[in-house]
């Protein structure tokens, strides 16, 4: 399917979606938002891709943020309904079978920031940068980020972003843990696709399941969330995957996963 606002191109067993508004660095409108969540919902059905790349046009943004001059105009209700669909597409993509990686090629601002926790992990250009700016704007984030982003980096740095709106560098978004590595810009994507691979070369069921686990977990006690874990092993048990792992280990050879 094509889309207006993303460019989307699967090969390999990776899907790499585009945000791809370069003239206003990528920036959030309604539109953009609903094709992520058509692009996504439609990925997460296909067998032939097994992990997700996101990341921007251009060399300057992943995303800048929710398009501010569309937001100009809207009504309370209209601000409310644009949060609950980026919130809603966020929540599928940490709840869609495949990992999404990130690759962060610039600016990762507001709801580009927001994008980017959705994701399970992040891949970091060094000229890219982070933030929160809405309080910039007289707004707060609306696409999680005063929810994720306390949990991914502690309570009180996510106030100090939240709050003061200021950006950070790439480099210390990875000493905060927002992002898992960072690499010159022209070997981002190269990067981001060798944790996929070897994402890809794992079992299938075993790497869905995980994901499912820490995600779903998260949002549980600690109780349930270990419940849940103890459940997802067990089910393990049944997939033919399982059976060529450990026959593959114990034979001393390279497992040939089905995702079965
Ligand atoms: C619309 C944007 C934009 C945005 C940049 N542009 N960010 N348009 N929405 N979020 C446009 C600019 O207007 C400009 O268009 C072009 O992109 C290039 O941007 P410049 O500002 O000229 O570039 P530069 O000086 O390098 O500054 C880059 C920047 C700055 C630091 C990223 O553009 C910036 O601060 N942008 C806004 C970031 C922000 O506040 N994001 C949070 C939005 S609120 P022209 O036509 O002049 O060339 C949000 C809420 C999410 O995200 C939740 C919603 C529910």
């Amino acid at each position: 399917m094509a889309y207006e606002n993303l460019l989307v191109d699967v090969s390999e067993r990776i899907a790499t979606v585009t945000f791809n508004r370069p003239k206003s660095l990528n920036a959030l409108n309604p539109p953009t938002v609903r094709e992520l969540g058509t692009a996504m919902e439609e990925i997460s059905s296909r067998e032939d891709v097994g992990v997700v790349l996101l990341t921007g046009s251009g060399e300057k943004a992943f995303i800048a943020g929710a398009d501010i001059s569309e937001m100009k105009a809207f009504t309370t209700m209209q601000a409310l309904d644009f949060a609950l669909l980026g919130q809603g597409v966020l929540s599928f993509i940490e709840r869609m079978p495949q990992p999404v990686i990130g690759a962060i090629n610039g600016f990762a601002l507001g709801g580009g920031c927001e994008v980017a926790m959705a994701c399970d992990l992040l891949v970091a250009s060094d000229t890219a940068r982070f933030g929160q700016p809405e309080v910039n704007l007289g707004i707060i984030p609306g696409y999680g980020g005063t929810q994720r982003l306390p949990r991914l980096v502690g309570r009180n740095l996510a106030k100090e972003l939240v709050l003061t709106g200021e950006m950070i560098s790439a480099q210390r978004a990875y000493e905060i843990g927002l992002v898992n590595k960072v690499v010159p810009a022209a070997e981002l994507m190269n990067a981001a696709r060798e944790i996929a691979k070897k994402i890809l070369s794992r079992g299938p069921v075993a790497v869905r399941t995980a994901k499912m686990a820490m995600n779903r977990g998260l949002d549980l006690d600690l109780g349930n969330a270990c419940a849940l874990e103890a459940s997802l092993f067990a089910a393990g048990f049944s997939t033919a995957d399982r059976q060529e792992g450990i026959a593959a280990f114990l034979e001393k050879r390279k497992p040939a996963f089905t995702g079965r």
